[in-house]
Formats: C-alpha cells, sequence, structure tokens
C-alpha cells in the first residue's frame, strides 16, 4: 500500500525530482538583484539555464542554481584544508520535527552551495523516505550504516549514495538498523577497547574532507545509535514544538546527555573531552493560535537563553495537504494554496538554515574558542 500511495504522490515518474527555480530565486539566494544576473549571463561564464517555451522566463536545474550559489557567497564556503562540520538533529521526544528539520538543513544548505551528507541513524527511515526511497522495499543493508555498527565495516565510504536532489547524498536507514542496538553492546563485550559510542564517528573521518557538511537524524530515544550521531557531531540542534510535554523531555534530554557525555569522556581514549561548536534550540511547529504557546515559549526562552534561536518555525500546512511524508517545503514547485502561507514557512525555514550556516561558518574560521 505504501508502494502505491508513493507511486500515487509523485506521478508521474514515480519518483522524486528536485524543482527548477527563476531568475529571482537565483538572484535571492547569491543575494544580488535580477539585473545582476542578466548581466552576469552576458559574460557566458555561469550556467545560463534555459528559456520556457514562450520564451518569457529564464529557468535553472538545482545544479546550475548551486554553480551560481557557490560563485557568489565564496565567502560562506569551507575553507581549503578545513574538515566537514557535523550536525546531529535530536531529542528523544518523539514527533517534534526532527526529521523535517534534518531535511530541510540538508537542502537549505545545498541550495546555499555546500556539499551535503544526510545520515539516517533512525530504523523508521523517514528521513531516507524523504529522499524517496521505501526503506522497506529500496533499502539494503550495505546502504546503511548497520555494518559499520557490527563492526564488518570501519569506513562509511561503501553505504554512501546519491539522491535525486544534486548536492545531497544519503546514508540510509530501515527497520533492520534495530540491529544496531544489540551489535554495538556485542562488540564492547568481545573487545573491551572498542568504544561503541564512537563507531560512527571514526567512520566519518574519511569523508570529512569530501563534505561540507554532514546532517545526522536520529532516533526519538536514547540508543546506542542516537549516542553514536550525538558523539560524532560538532553541532548539535534540538527541535522543540512549545508543548508543556516536549518542553519537559527536551529538559531531560540535555541532563541526560550532560551524565553520558561525562561518563564516556572519562572512559574515552581521546583524553581531551567531547566539544561541540554550537547547540541550539529551535522552537517547532509553532501553532500561533494555541493559547499555551506564549507561556511555554516563555520557560525555553528563559531556561536555553541564547541557545534559543532567535527564529520559530510555524505549523504549516504546505506540507502536510499533500505528499507530507514525502516533501519539505523546499520540495514544492508550485504551492497550490495561499502564497502568503506559503511564504511564511519557506521565510522561516530560510532563516533557520541561515542562523545554522552562520554557526557553521564560525566552526571553520576559528575551530577552536567558540565551544560549549
Ligand atoms: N512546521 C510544521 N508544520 C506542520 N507539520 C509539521 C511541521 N514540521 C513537521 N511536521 C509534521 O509533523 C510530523 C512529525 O515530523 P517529523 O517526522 O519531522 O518528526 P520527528 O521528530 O522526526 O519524528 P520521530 O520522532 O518519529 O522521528 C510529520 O508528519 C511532519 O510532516
Ligand atoms: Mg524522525
Amino acid at each position: 500500500m505504501v508502494e502505491q500511495i508513493r507511486g500515487r504522490l509523485l506521478a508521474p515518474e514515480a519518483r522524486k525530482i528536485a524543482p527548477t527555480y527563476s531568475t529571482a530565486q537565483l538572484a535571492a539566494l547569491c543575494g544580488v538583484d535580477k539585473a545582476h544576473v542578466s548581466y552576469r549571463l552576458t559574460k557566458e561564464d555561469l550556467p545560463s539555464g534555459r528559456l520556457t517555451p514562450t520564451g518569457g522566463k529564464r529557468i535553472f536545474e538545482l545544479p546550475e542554481l548551486r554553480a551560481w550559489t557557490r560563485t557568489y557567497r565564496a565567502d560562506k564556503m569551507r575553507p581549503a584544508g578545513r574538515p566537514a562540520v557535523t550536525i546531529a538533529v535530536g531529542n528523544f521526544k518523539g514527533g517534534v520535527a526532527k526529521t523535517t528539520t534534518s531535511m530541510v538543513l540538508a537542502q537549505g544548505l545545498s541550495l546555499r552551495g555546500h556539499r551535503v551528507l544526510a545520515i539516517d541513524t533512525d530504523p523508521q527511515g523517514s528521513l531516507t523516505t524523504l529522499h524517496g526511497l521505501l526503506p522497506e522495499a529500496e533499502v539494503s543493508e550495505d546502504m546503511t550504516i548497520a555494518p559499520l555498527c557490527d563492526g564488518a565495516e570501519d569506513d562509511i565510504r561503501y553505504a554512501i549514495r546519491s539522491t535525486y536532489w544534486d548536492g545531497i547524498d544519503l546514508v540510509a536507514a530501515a527497520p533492520f538498523l534495530f540491529s544496531a542496538e544489540f551489535a554495538l553492546p556485542a562488540r564492547q563485550m568481545r573487545q573491551s577497547d572498542a568504544e561503541f559510542w564512537n563507531v560512527l564517528n571514526a567512520g566519518l573521518d574519511s569523508v570529512r574532507d569530501l563534505y561540507d557538511v554532514i546532517v545526522i537524524d536520529t532516533p526519538p530515544s536514547l540508543s546506542y545509535v542516537t549516542i553514536n550521531a550525538l558523539w560524532a557531531a560538532n553541532g548539535i540542534v534540538v527541535p522543540v514544538p512549545p508543548s508543556g510535554l516536549d518542553f519537559a523531555s527536551s529538559a531531560q534530554f540535555w541532563a541526560l546527555l550532560a551524565d553520558l557525555g561525562a561518563n564516556l569522556d572519562e572512559q574515552s581514549k581521546d583524553r581531551r573531552g567531547k566539544h561541540f561548536d554550537f547547540l541550539h534550540v529551535l522552537l517547532s511547529r509553532v501553532d500561533s493560535a494555541d493559547p499555551a504557546m506564549p507561556a511555554v515559549r516563555q520557560w525555553i526562552q528563559s531556561t536555553y537563553g541564547e541557545f534559543t534561536l532567535p527564529v520559530e518555525i510555524p505549523k504549516t500546512s504546505v506540507t502536510s495537504n499533500k505528499a507530507a511524508e514525502f516533501a519539505t517545503v523546499y520540495d514544492v514547485q508550485k504551492y497550490e494554496g495561499s502564497a502568503k502561507t506559503y511564504k511564511r514557512a519557506v521565510d522561516a525555514y530560510d532563516a533557520f538554515v541561515d542562523l545554522v550556516e552562520q554557526s557553521i561558518v564560525g566552526a571553520w574560521s576559528d575551530g577552536a574558542g567558540s565551544e560549549v
């Protein structure tokens, strides 16, 4: 049934395709105006897209757009010799928009010119599904971190596949990845110096100069795999919807992370201890009509202070009406509903991606000194 539904939603190709972009969208991402784009086109040194059949408009494919953004945003690109910045999106609470946040972050950063590796560590495979793959039918073990976790592989490269989205490669997940929850502790029993928490981190070493950003989506639990994702990360994003219960479980997340960090630091061979370049709390799925919202927002802001990102993602119907499980706002080619609703959602996600990009650029530029 899932296969049939996907076929219908993604008709006629039955596979995902990335949207195309107008001159105005390209100009906005490059931080210039449309007139400048027309001028630059006369130099013929960047992709020129194609004109619509009526000749009225120019359309750019995603790889063309990315060539432009890399050129115009050169100051924000990864400096030579610096490693990829790894970001884990986590919260032990389910349904707080972790996967949606991971996907828009990967898409938004790639639109800005970065090369992204997305890693799905959740056996539910939701991030994999958003990339247009069906976890049960189309994902085999060698496309996931399972062989890394059971020790058959020690370098993630075997699992990387390209996706429908230029600029995002994927390490997928599927239900059999639950086996990692047994494989990781079993390895530790066999081999006492195995460091079960450092398996993903070590597996990523070989690709840190191939990508600019690595985005890891995590399951809604404190599992062995989640610990690996957090341990591999330079930065953490915790989406929290402003509801009392979600707030309470996000507080548990930080408490457990701190306990665990102190514990593992003690046991690690690497005596420098675990540091993060940035930690961000993101208010997600904010329903401005909810009467409890202002109070909970206040709790979140006074608890997390400057760790709370100065942007809120509104609860939106942009992706919930049609292919909710298969698309984000950045997949929408032409929104059928109200332009205002669409703009509000895109503006919020754009602001979020810009803020995280600032943290990434900051991590590249100083390396030390900004750690928390
Ligand atoms: N801003 C938003 N407005 C409305 N719906 C949203 C928004 N963000 C996410 N959703 C929807 O909320 C649901 C849960 O989102 P998502 O899968 O991203 O959460 P999650 O934290 O990854 O869940 P899980 O814990 O199961 O992994 C999805 O159906 C998603 O489409
Ligand atoms: Mg998820």
